[in-house]
């Protein structure tokens, strides 16, 4: 399985911070957010993995990263993503470099507390199809500002984009796993009313064919890049506890 972590976009949610780097260079704790994600994947034996960015701090990943080899990376391979068109239009430049083999995708703003290798040996024994992770966050206005999974007993019935009234407490993380077959649909999304390839619909087109399963992750998870405010309890999390254990 290769990796795929999105630090795209334009983080404006972090405005001005985000006007003077990219989101996922700002510091949780002691370094930068996406070490995080990238140390999440690697410690769960992924190594090859390809990192998407885009706007005028795309260089920067360079000097961070480089070959990748010190944050325990075999191959590191880097697209730009030239508009900040959404997250599956992101994944789509991914295609090349998956080649036909699945694929573990993270939201370099998403940091998880507890390892993240069972939902990845999980996705292993999943004959095809696509596998997300989900979170179970009780303040409905926290969910209101992520997707959110519709549930059936085992089975997840559709995924809420932002929704007004949360079909569950079960937030969709940053944490998607796909198969080749994602970048046959791709191609054929249109864009959200916010003018957005959205990976929900990725994940309800996978819903549709009968082809998605989940995880319920235990411990933290938080996605930085939602409000100044879930940033700093981001930091505040990491500080105390740690992450990726
Ligand atoms: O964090 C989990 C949530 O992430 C999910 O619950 C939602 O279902 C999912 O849509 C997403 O929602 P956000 O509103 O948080 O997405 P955001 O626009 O903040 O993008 C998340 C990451 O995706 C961002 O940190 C980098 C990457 N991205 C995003 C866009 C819009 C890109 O690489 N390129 C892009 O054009």
């Amino acid at each position: 399985m290769k990796g795929v972590i999105l630090a795209g976009g334009t983080g404006s949610r972090l405005h001005p911070l985000t006007r003077i780097t990219n989101k996922h260079l700002l510091p949780i704790y002691d370094r930068p957010m996406v070490t995080y994600a990238i140390e999440a994947i690697v410690k769960s034996g992924v190594d090859e993995i390809m990192l998407v960015t885009g706007g005028t701090h795309a260089g920067e990943f360079f000097r961070l990263l480089g070959d990748g080899h010190a944050h325990g990376i075999d191959r590191l391979s880097y697209a730009y993503q030239e508009r900040e068109s959404g997250i599956a239009d992101a994944l789509g430049l991914a295609e090349r470099f998956a080649a036909g083999e699945r694929v573990l995708v993270m939201l370099a703003d998403n940091i998880f507390e507890n390892s993240i290798k069972a939902a990845i040996d999980n996705y292993g024994k999943q004959e095809q199809g696509a596998r997300i992770a989900l979170s179970r966050q009780e303040n409905a206005e926290h969910l209101r500002h992520l997707g959110v999974a519709e549930l059936d007993g085992e089975r997840v019935t559709g995924i809420v984009e932002k929704p007004e009234n949360p079909p569950s407490e079960f937030a969709v993380t940053g944490l998607y796993f796909y198969d080749a077959a994602v970048f046959e649909f791709l191609p054929t999304l249109s864009p959200s009313a916010r003018g957005e390839l959205e990976i929900t619909d990725v994940n309800n087109w996978y819903i549709e064919q009968g082809a998605m399963e989940y995880d319920v992750l235990e411990g933290f998870w938080g996605d930085a890049g939602e409000s100044i405010d879930a940033y700093y309890a981001v930091n505040d999390f990491v500080r105390q506890h740690g992450a990726n254990r």
